[in-house]
């Protein structure tokens, strides 16, 4: 299974994301996770994206493009993944369809969590107080919810055109989420 889940931030991409792998037994890819690890490792491109996700913004699209393609050339992928925070805009959904179409790895599914703006922003609230994430605070928030509207959402539309888009209720206890997704992907 290789399925892709969209939805913005605070949506419970990652956290769906962390149980849906030990359910369908695929590796969890988060290039948020990806970009922060370089950030903690003090390399060139993490010292290069930090400002940029710090305030919210997206990191470009090359560097994106080149983790990705790092990553999915790794052996655990062999039976599927679970992407999370990619693609981000229309361009990264044409680059990740022509990487996956050499590959010959066609995706099987695309989820859209869909939870409204004011959960979106108490449930980042919460994790500041809890894990103090950088770009938690309310300005950077702001602008990723921001960025999501103008670069993201259209994502949405790339693929539901196509017809490989299902879009899943993300308000709920976490088990019901999950079995929303698992329903929609078994579709
Ligand atoms: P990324 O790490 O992808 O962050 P994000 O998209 O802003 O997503 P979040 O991690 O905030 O939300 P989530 O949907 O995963 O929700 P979560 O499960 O954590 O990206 C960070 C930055 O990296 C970007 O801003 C950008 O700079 C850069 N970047 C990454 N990918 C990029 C790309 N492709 N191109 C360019 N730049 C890129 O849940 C949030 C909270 O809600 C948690 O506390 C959780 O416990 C809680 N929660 C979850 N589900 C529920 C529920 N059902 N009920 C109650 N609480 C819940």
């Amino acid at each position: 299974m290789r399925l892709v889940l969209l939805g913005p931030p605070g949506s419970g991409k990652g956290t769906q994301a962390t149980r849906l792998k030990e359910e369908l037994r695929i590796p969890h890819i988060s290039t948020g996770d990806l970009l922060r690890a370089e950030v903690a490792a003090g390399t060139e491109l993490g010292k290069q994206a930090k400002a940029v996700m710090d305030a919210g913004n997206l990191v470009s699209d090359d560097i994106l493009l080149g983790m990705l393609e790092a990553r999915l050339a790794q052996a655990d992928v062999a039976n599927g993944f679970i992407l999370d925070g990619y693609p981000r805009n229309v361009a990264q959904a044409n680059a990740l369809g022509e990487l996956l179409g050499r590959l010959d790895q066609p995706l099987d599914a695309i989820v859209q969590l869909d939870v409204p703006t004011e959960l979106l922003v108490e449930r980042i609230a919460g994790r500041a107080k809890e894990q103090g994430r950088a770009d938690d605070n309310p300005e950077s928030v702001r602008q990723r919810l921001q960025v999501y509207n103008d670069s993201t959402a259209p994502v949405i539309d790339f693929y539901a055109a196509k017809g490989t888009l299902a879009r899943v209720d993300g308000v709920g206890a976490l088990d019901e989420v999950l079995a929303r997704i698992l329903v929609a992907i078994k579709r």
